[in-house]
């Protein structure tokens, strides 16, 4: 998508389709007036019918209206001026979006002058919905529909940040587009050494990044017997993929690490998960896919700052080399592991690949994980929900998504939980039980992340929709992380 900021008034601006709020009750908003009067009453006639609440989500589509160079007017409801905030503004760009998509415009223009926030914090949603929008799997579907006509969208009124806002905001929405590509991809595809090729093309298209792919072999040297395990039953090998991007003025500054858990498929291991929605399991490797999208959007603004990108890549499977319940590890950091449950495998293979970012001397750790049923049984799909050792590193990422509209909400990581983790024959068991099983998950994690700061997200309620309609990756946590990396890059 290509993006514009456009001087003209509404009724001037060259684009082949014009988007303009109306606010509940039908009445419209200033620059619509205008455009009313120009087009001789036809869009206050739309907004007075009572054929329409106004909410947003709430569209109607005129062609032809007169009085203005667009050939299409889409008049969208804003809801009530007083609650209009950026979760409204979010639905009414979206609802905008999908009305303009479905028709043959190529090019779209949103007038944001009645809108609040005024200006450049709007310009950034508008373009993340634009990316969003205007994304179709499409890889292993020839039959999918055309690829949508829409190829700009342009906003007015040009405020001084405006266009770096919408830089930002397409960012940010291709990256999670690249995120939801790769969680979407099936695991026939999409497996370790391929999620290692796509992060091979990114860094050669970026002279700040670097990679690291390590293959068992090496991880081998390293005593990564934890993350070696669940991969031992595949036929793919792990992947360890290190992605390196130096943007800060000091190239030594700390950087911010990113962990995320890449299994590509998911199938319990020899503890085999039962069969019922089995395939979504395929989305099992959506940190690794968020962290990618990430990667992508930071490469792509050039942010000044320091930020590493870790993927622990394999695929569990049973097979005859398989690991089995029972069985003892011993991780990276030299702690040994029973595995009671062999479908405990993303702690696994986020332990060694923790351990690993110390050389990194990271400033703090953030790792991504679809890891426990338990997460979604809690919040279902609204939350991303985060654990950690560093309440100050916790409250910034509860405030960033917020301010994303990607939140987060806190578990605590009592001590008391971490008992459920003793083992008779090792260090520590890989399953902490039946209860809490989203805390001794972190308490697990906790263990191997002492020496800096940690947050841990488990997206395992929020990576992907379920539902058959709209069955598909949703590319968070990637809003949240990149609103907590823009912050940095602001201070830098
Ligand atoms: N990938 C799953 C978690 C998951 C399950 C995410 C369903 C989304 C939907 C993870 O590897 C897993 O199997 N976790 C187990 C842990 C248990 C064996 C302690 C779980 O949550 O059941
Ligand atoms: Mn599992
Ligand atoms: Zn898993």
């Amino acid at each position: 998508m290509r993006y514009a900021v456009s001087a003209d008034s509404v009724a001037a601006v060259e684009t082949d389709c014009l988007v303009v709020p109306v606010w509940k009750g039908g009445k419209l908003g200033a620059q619509a007036a205008a455009l009313d009067r120009l087009a001789g009453g036809a869009l206050g006639a739309v907004a007075e019918s009572g054929d329409y609440g106004w909410e947003p989500g709430d569209t109607h589509l005129l062609h032809q209206p007169g009085g203005c160079a667009a050939g299409r007017v889409v008049l969208a409801g804003a809801g009530d001026p007083e609650s209009f905030d950026a979760a409204a503004a979010a639905k009414y760009f979206a609802a905008g979006l999908g009305k303009v998509l479905a028709g043959n415009s190529g090019r779209a223009h949103f007038d944001l002058a009645d809108l609040k926030p005024a200006g450049d914090q709007l310009a950034a949603r508008l373009a993340q919905e634009s990316e969003i929008a205007a994304y179709r799997y499409r890889a292993t579907k020839p039959s999918a529909k055309p690829a949508p006509k829409l190829k700009q969208v342009s906003v007015s009124p040009a405020g001084e940040q405006t266009a770096e806002a919408l830089r930002r905001g397409a960012a940010i929405g291709r990256g999670m587009n690249r995120a939801r590509e790769l969680g979407n991809l099936p695991g026939n595809i999409c497996t370790p050494e391929y999620l290692a090729e796509h992060a091979r093309e990114l860094a050669g298209g970026c002279d700040k990044l670097s990679i690291d792919v390590l293959d068992e072999a090496r991880m081998r040297e390293l005593g990564m017997g934890c993350l070696l395990s669940v991969a031992a039953g595949s036929t793919e090998e792990a992947r360890l993929i290190v992605l390196d991007y130096r943007g800060a003025g000091d190239r030594q500054a700390q950087p911010v690490a990113l962990v995320g858990k890449g299994i590509t498929f998911d199938t319990g291991g020899i503890s085999l998960k039962p069969g019922l929605a089995m395939d979504e399991m395929k989305f099992d490797m959506c940190g690794a896919a968020a962290v990618l999208g990430v990667m992508g959007a930071v490469a792509e603004l050039g942010l000044p700052i320091n930020l590493v990108g870790m993927v622990a890549a394999a695929e569990n499977m049973p097979g005859g080399k398989a690991t089995k319940p029972g069985d003892i590890v011993t991780s990276m950091a030299g702690k040994t592991v029973e595995i009671l449950n062999t479908d405990a495998e993303g702690r696994l293979v986020l332990c060694d690949a923790l351990t690993y970012a110390e050389r990194f001397k990271p400033a703090c750790v953030i790792d991504l994980a679809t890891l426990t049923g338990a997460a979604v049984a809690a919040f279902g799909h609204q939350a991303n929900v985060l654990l950690g050792n560093d309440q100050e590193l916790i409250d910034r990422l509860l405030q960033c998504g917020q301010d994303s509209l990607d939140r987060a909400w806190q578990l605590p990581l009592w001590d008391e939980y971490q008992k459920q983790l003793n083992s008779r024959f090792a260090d520590m068991a890989n399953i902490g039980g039946k209860l809490a099983g989203t805390i001794t998950a972190a308490c697990f994690l906790s263990r191997f992340t002492e020496n800096y700061p940690w947050a841990h997200l488990d997206i395992a309620g929020s990576a992907w929709h379920s539902e058959a309609a709209k069955k598909g990756a949703t590319g968070r946590p990637v809003p949240l992380l990149m609103e907590f990396l823009l912050e940095r890059a602001d201070r830098n």
